[in-house]
């Protein structure tokens, strides 16, 4: 087999490694597109009554004015929750996440932090997690869930009064709602950052390009 042969499988068997399940890629696109729905009528309907001592900008925010807002938030929340159970319930029926997910151990994470800072880190399989990506991808899961809860919780406080009250009120849901949204944005743009620029180094260093 020629040198050009070789590299071409190579590149062909990496990629074909990398792919995730065509279940997985649904779901996970299904859920970026109600994110961002959900985040950015989230930012409009926090202008309306600011926590904080700032509001978003008009030109990233959804729905115009409240209501507006506040009819895309319930409308992207039925994709977001649909979609998220049947996640859930997929990955833990298939045992991908406790395959994928599982074991996260400290001295596993410091190992993979301090090899990632000195350069370090593998990447020849990249169908396997590190501790760090095992830790962030757990952790975003449970954000998802929390923020799910106390959205919730502050959509129909009457009714759910028990879950508004496992927050600690209103109030404190209220900020446990923004801080979840705050996670998801801070974990979107690293993730979007790696996903456009490992590839790219990956490639480079796997098929010379
Ligand atoms: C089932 C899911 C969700 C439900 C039922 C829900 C419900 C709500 C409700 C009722 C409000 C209005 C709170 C108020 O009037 O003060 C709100 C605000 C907000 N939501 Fe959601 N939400 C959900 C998911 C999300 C997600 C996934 C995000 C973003 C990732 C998000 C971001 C926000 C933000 C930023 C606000 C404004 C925070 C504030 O000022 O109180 N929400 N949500």
């Amino acid at each position: 087999m020629s040198s050009l042969a070789a590299t071409d499988s190579h590149a062909t068997q990496e990629r074909a490694k990398v792919i995730q399940p065509a279940w997985v890629r649904a779901m996970h696109w299904t859920n970026a597109f109600a994110m961002i729905l959900m985040i950015m009528s989230g930012w409009q309907i926090y202008n309306a009554s600011p926590l904080f001592g700032f509001t978003f900008p008009r030109s990233i925010t959804l729905g115009g004015w409240l209501a507006g807002a506040l009819l895309w938030h319930f409308a992207a929340m039925w994709l977001l929750m649909v979609n998220g159970l049947i996640y859930l319930a997929t990955g833990f029926a298939t045992g991908r996440f406790r395959r994928k997910l599982l074991p996260i151990t400290p001295g596993g994470v410091a190992s993979d932090v301090k090899a990632a800072l000195t350069f370090k880190l593998a990447h020849d399989d990249l169908t396997k997690y590190n501790h760090v990506q095992k830790l962030l991808y757990a952790g975003i899961i449970a954000v998802g869930v929390v923020i799910v809860l106390s959205g919730l919780s502050i959509w129909k406080p009457v009714q759910l009064q028990w879950l508004t009250a496992l927050f600690g009120g209103y109030d404190i849901a209220r900020y446990v709602h923004f801080i979840c949204m705050a996670l998801i944005v801070a974990f979107l743009v690293v993730h979007v950052a790696l996903a456009v620029l490992v590839p790219k180094s990956l490639r480079a260093m796997i098929i010379g390009r």
